[in-house]
């Protein structure tokens, strides 16, 4: 999640995911966005309305036929997405009409358990329906921002979103902050470093220090650097680690991917 559009939580979920199937974790990516930027970030066509989750949705029409698409085969094995796209804005209704509404997902998922280890909820930029759908259906946030004053600002009001949100719900058990991405960072702007604690004399206003000191810490990991090798992948609709596998960035993503392994539960 993020509480602004582009910060790159598609960018991140599609590597992330990468990185899970590359330690052995199945992986499913679903896109909870409108703009159904997952296709293009992972290659694959723009589905039909019944080839979405909007299909998933649809508690008269799904009967466990999760819409799933294998990505990335000739490459990897274990990765697969459920995607998003326009069908979502009409789905959207159903969570106001339907009894369940904001557990639509989360009650898909349980009747229809997918096999994989990890799903990755991919969600839009503004805080909606569809981030409570998934808040409903997840274990964990993981939060992308760009790290600057107003983007760490908003970041901090989607932490307590989260927090409110999860408690209005009754979420049990609730689910927990992953962690905090920061993402476009750039080494020559003052800005990103000072958020970042580098080089500065008083660090009790840096990221990293008030992430730390907060009741419940919140784990920050290490910036991804703004580089076009990122948007470059995306276009072939591949990951950084199948378009460069040699670049550092990657080390961020497999950290990632740990993170979600180390907090795996119900291993079989
Ligand atoms: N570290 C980076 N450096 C440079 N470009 C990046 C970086 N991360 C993402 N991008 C580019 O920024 C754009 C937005 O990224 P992305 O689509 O992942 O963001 P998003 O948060 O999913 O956006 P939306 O809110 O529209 O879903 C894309 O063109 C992507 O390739
Ligand atoms: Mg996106």
């Amino acid at each position: 999640m993020s509480s602004a559009g582009g910060t790159g939580k598609s960018t991140v979920a599609v590597n992330t995911a990468y990185q899970l199937a590359r330690m052995g974790k199945t992986t499913t990516l679903v896109d909870c966005d409108p703009n159904g930027s997952l296709a293009l970030f992972t290659g694959l066509e723009d589905p039909s309305a019944g080839q979405t989750l909007a299909h998933v949705l649809s508690p008269s029409d799904f009967k466990g036929d999760w819409p799933l698409f294998p990505i990335w085969e000739d490459k990897i094995s274990g990765v697969s997405a459920c995607l998003g796209g326009l069908p979502l804005y009409e789905a959207v209704k159903r969570i106001d009409q339907e009894p369940r509404g904001v557990y639509l997902l989360s009650d898909a998922l349980e009747d229809h358990p997918l096999k994989h280890d990890v799903l990755i909820f991919d969600c839009p930029g503004t805080i909606e329906r569809y981030h409570e759908l998934a808040l409903a259906a997840c274990t964990h946030v993981l939060i992308v921002l760009h790290p600057n004053t107003k983007a760490i600002n908003a970041g901090f009001k989607l932490i307590d979103w989260v927090y409110q949100y999860r408690s209005k719900l009754r979420l049990n058990p609730p689910p927990q902050i992953l962690g905090i991405v920061p993402n476009a960072y750039q080494k020559d702007a003052a800005m990103h470093r000072n958020h970042m604690g580098e080089g500065v004399a008083d660090e009790s206003e840096t990221l990293p220090t008030i992430l730390q000191s907060l009741p419940d810490p919140i784990k920050l990991f290490d910036p991804i650097r703004e580089t076009r090798l990122l948007g470059n992948a995306a276009d072939y609709g591949l990951p950084l680690g199948i378009y460069r596998p040699g670049e550092g960035i990657n080390t961020v993503f497999e950290s990632i991917a740990q993170e979600i392994a180390h907090n795996l539960t119900g291993e079989i």
